[in-house]
């Protein structure tokens, strides 16, 4: 069975994932649908709805010419043959699963609406970061609600992007995973979809694998990524305990070949809207599986997570004199990490709660981040009152502005632009003991100390 050489390409979800992803493809016609106006609107517009380095500049040249944005949903997935589903699938917040499993509404009602509106046949790619067997559900959506001579063949095709590093991860990536069941059309859709991506990725960059190996290596991947990171941060807390330096640790172990230098990077924790939220997924999983040691072990990933968050507010508190209440907080970076403007599950958002609910003031500032999102942050999304904190906080347009007369600063997001601060001129305008705690490791220490700061920098003990 030869592979159908794909022409037309619908992408469902205009989001982090399915924008860029699909922004890339070259010589194939692709149209990115949304059920979210505003969305599309945006991507059509000169200010497009996510920032990302690298990213106007792609969507610039290819809109018009093969990139499509629009809210015509039903006709995209007519007129394509083969629709990669990016929709969102967060953590389930009610019934069975809640705060583990992942919600697969959206994207069973975007399976159902493929179903509904198909006349011919397609290829269906979870593009979703989704949990094992989800296929499974999908095709019986379809099949169900197919109408007569249509086929669907499912494919997995995890994406493995960065963000921040989204358009050079896409252009250049590690590998490509295509999963598919190993029959005979199952293959030959997966051929369909390598020749796409064999268009700008090299063959050999390019993995086929099991479909049900596919969807798991997502999780995986992500699950011992974020597990280095764990394991780093715990380090850290022995490392400010004892006098060792946890950059230095993390050099000397990450020079050991079969370890590697990437991602050993102490932070004031991990955030993202992928690992944490792929981990309670796989703990689910094996819960599911009757595998409660495997689920004990990860969970134990997003714990120290936990800990790690509340150890760095924690230690901003005890250095502060064991009391904030009253006190002026500039908190540096919003984003959970540097170079985007999304905020899900940053780690500033836990850490402002912390100082909020020991009555400090706070000053914000991040340079992608807007006040609406903050604002939405603080409140969860409009959950949580914004009236009792509106006087405890302030978003600043600059750093210095966050930083005048803060009693500490707190770095939470690693922009650059951090590093190159006029940090004597904040110090001018601080009071005195003035406190720089370092949540990422980033700043110059001694350089700092000498104009006279107090610096509390993560996984670096004071003792010589
Ligand atoms: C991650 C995966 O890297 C990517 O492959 C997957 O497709 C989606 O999830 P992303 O969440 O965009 O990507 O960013 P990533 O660079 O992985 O960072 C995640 C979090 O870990 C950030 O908060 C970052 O600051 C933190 N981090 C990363 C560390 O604290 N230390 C490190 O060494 C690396
Ligand atoms: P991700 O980070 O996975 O890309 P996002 O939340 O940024 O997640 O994007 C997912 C997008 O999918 C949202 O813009 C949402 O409106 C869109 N979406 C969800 N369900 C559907 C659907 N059935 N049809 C079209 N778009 C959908």
């Amino acid at each position: 069975m030869a592979p159908v050489v794909v022409k037309k390409i619908c992408c469902i979800g205009a989001g982090y994932v399915g924008g860029p992803t699909c922004a890339v493809i070259p010589n194939i016609q692709v149209t990115i649908v949304d059920l979210n106006k505003a969305r599309i609107d945006a991507w059509n517009s000169d200010n497009l709805p996510i920032y990302e380095p690298g990213l106007d500049e792609v969507v610039k040249e290819a809109r018009g010419r093969n990139l499509f944005f629009s809210t015509d949903v039903d006709k995209a997935i007519e007129e394509a043959d083969l629709i990669f589903v990016s929709v969102n699938t967060p953590t389930k917040k009610s019934g069975i699963g809640a705060g583990f499993a992942a919600d697969l509404n959206y994207l069973q009602l975007a399976t159902r609406r493929i179903a509904e509106v198909s006349t011919s046949s397609k290829i269906v790619v979870e593009k979703s970061t989704v949990p094992c067997r989800t296929a499974d559900a999908m095709r019986t959506i379809l099949e169900a609600n197919s109408k007569p001579g249509c086929t669907f063949d499912i494919l997995s095709n995890p994406e493995f992007l960065a963000e921040g590093t989204a358009i050079a991860d896409l252009f250049n990536p590690d590998r490509v995973l295509i999963g598919s069941l190993q029959t005979e059309s199952g293959l030959s859709a997966c051929g369909s979809l390598a020749a796409v991506y064999s268009n700008w990725v090299k063959k050999d960059q390019i993995l086929t694998v099991g479909l049900w190996s596919s969807e798991l290596s997502k999780l995986a991947a992500n699950a011992m990524l974020a597990q280095r990171i764990s394991s780093v941060n715990a380090l850290s807390a022995i490392c400010e305990a004892t006098g060792a330096n946890i950059d230095e640790v993390a050099y000397a172990v990450g020079k050991d070949t079969r370890v590697g230098p990437k991602f050993l990077k102490a932070s004031v924790g991990f955030g993202g809207s992928c690992f944490q939220k792929d981990i309670l997924n796989l703990v689910y999983l094996s819960e599911s599986l009757h595998l409660p040691h495997v689920a004990k072990y990860w969970r134990a990933v997003v714990e120290m997570n936990e800990y790690q968050k509340d150890r760095f507010a924690h230690k901003v508190v005890e250095t502060l004199f064991n009391t904030i209440t009253g006190k002026k907080i500039a908190m540096l970076g919003w984003a959970f990490k540097k170079d985007t403007g999304d905020t899900r599950e940053s780690p500033a958002i836990s850490i402002a709660n912390h100082f909020l609910s020991e009555k400090a003031r706070i000053t914000i500032y991040d340079p992608q981040v807007g006040e609406d999102q903050i604002w939405l942050d603080l409140t969860d999304y409009g959950a949580i009152p914004a009236e009792p904190i509106k006087p405890n906080v302030s978003i600043q347009k600059s750093a210095e502005d966050a930083c005048k007369g803060a009693e500490a600063i707190v770095v939470c997001t690693e922009w650059d632009e951090f590093k190159t601060l006029d940090w004597e001129k904040i110090y001018a305008n601080c009071p005195r003991p003035a406190f720089v705690f370092d949540g990422r490791l980033m700043l110059d220490r001694k350089k700092l100390q000498k104009i006279g700061f107090t610096v509390v920098t993560i996984g670096t003990g004071d003792r010589v």
